[in-house]
């Protein structure tokens, strides 16, 4: 029998967010941890096959739609693999991926048979100087490239992830928008949010009204409906355009009343929010032989505590976390 997680304040949580590896390819300014690069400690990461067991649990609480992320995905070994066995658990019905793009040229097509059915790449500049001052990587036609090879392969979406950086990237906003004119893509503007409590920098942020105000100034647009697994993104199409831009504003508002998701680390932390500060660990369970009843029953009891609202406050004073760790 199927159960549902139902939380305390009635939002049902079906999807959830699986980092396979806290390791990366790039150092995004706005992702890396306080001291650099990786993070200091490196993760414990459990075996694939102990992160797909655990996939197969989460199906059997009525969890639907699984992001696999990182970290970056796809520098993990056995990644390919270990989506398509995510993809033929029975029970789930949704497979997207979040990655930078940088080693996707190869693998777009595999990962479409593989069964993603949306994927998103970061892109923070169309610029290869920018992107390299941005991410830490001269690896700007590599993402390139792995965009042109997911839209050749067919995914149900494409969705382009920008963060907008106030004096570093915003002057690129009109030029990521007008992509949506010629490509069946969806942009997403996302705001900068202070998940690196040492880095973030105040006056880099730019709220999502100031970068509508923007991309309005390319033409209408008119809202799009969502779809069964759309997310927090507020969508449109700009009159003419083959795609859509999408606007994400994690700071000046928050989703938490209609959020379904949990987070799953790559070391077996299960959080209830991107901002939390609590997890429940199930590595240890899983060393100590706990059964699939046992660790489901774990997840129900720690998922219906989820809490009402995001504390993002609490989060930036925890200088350990970073979305390196937790996945964006
Ligand atoms: N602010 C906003 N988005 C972020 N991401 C990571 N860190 C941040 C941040 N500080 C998101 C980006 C990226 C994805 C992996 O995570 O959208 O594309």
């Amino acid at each position: 029998m199927t159960l549902n997680i139902t939380d305390d304040h009635g939002r049902l949580v079906d999807y959830l967010r699986v980092s396979i590896t806290d390791r990366c390819n790039l150092k995004c300014e706005y992702c890396r941890p306080p001291s650099g690069g990786q993070p200091s400690t490196p993760c414990q990461m459990l075996k694939l096959k102990d992160l797909l067991r655990l996939v197969r649990v989460f199906t059997g609480l009525g969890v639907k739609k699984f992001r696999v992320t990182g970290g970056e995905p796809l520098v993990r070994k056995g990644a390919l693999s270990f989506i398509r066995q995510v993809r033929q658990t029975p029970g789930v019905e949704q497979v997207a991926l979040t990655t930078n793009g940088v080693l996707l040229a190869g693998m777009a097509a595999p990962l479409r048979q593989a069964g993603v059915g949306v994927i998103n790449i970061s892109l923070d500049s169309l610029s290869p100087e920018k992107y390299a001052a941005i991410t830490g990587g001269d690896l700007f036609h590599e993402a390139r490239a792995g965009i042109d090879a997911a839209m050749e392969a067919g995914f149900d979406a494409v969705k382009i992830n920008m963060v907008v950086m106030r004096g570093i990237n915003d002057d690129e906003v009109e030029d990521f928008a007008r992509l949506t004119m010629d490509n069946k893509l969806q942009v997403r503007f996302i705001e900068y949010m202070p998940a690196t409590p040492s880095g973030w920098k105040r006056e880099k942020f730019m709220t999502m009204d100031q970068v509508m105000e923007r991309v309005r100034t390319l033409g209408v647009m008119a809202p799009v409906n969502k779809t069964r697994w759309g997310g927090p993104a507020k969508i449109y199409k700009l009159e003419g355009a083959m795609g859509e831009v999408g606007f994400i504003s994690p700071v000046t508002s928050h989703f938490c009343a209609s959020c379904n998701r949990l987070r799953l680390t790559a070391g077996g932390s299960l959080l209830t929010c991107l901002f939390s500060t609590d997890r429940l660990e199930l590595e240890p369970m899983l060393a100590n032989g706990a059964s699939d009843v046992q660790l489901a029953q774990a997840i129900a009891g720690y998922a219906k505590i989820k809490p009402a609202v995001r504390d993002m406050d609490a989060y930036s004073r925890d200088m350990e976390k970073s979305m390196i760790r937790v996945g964006g």
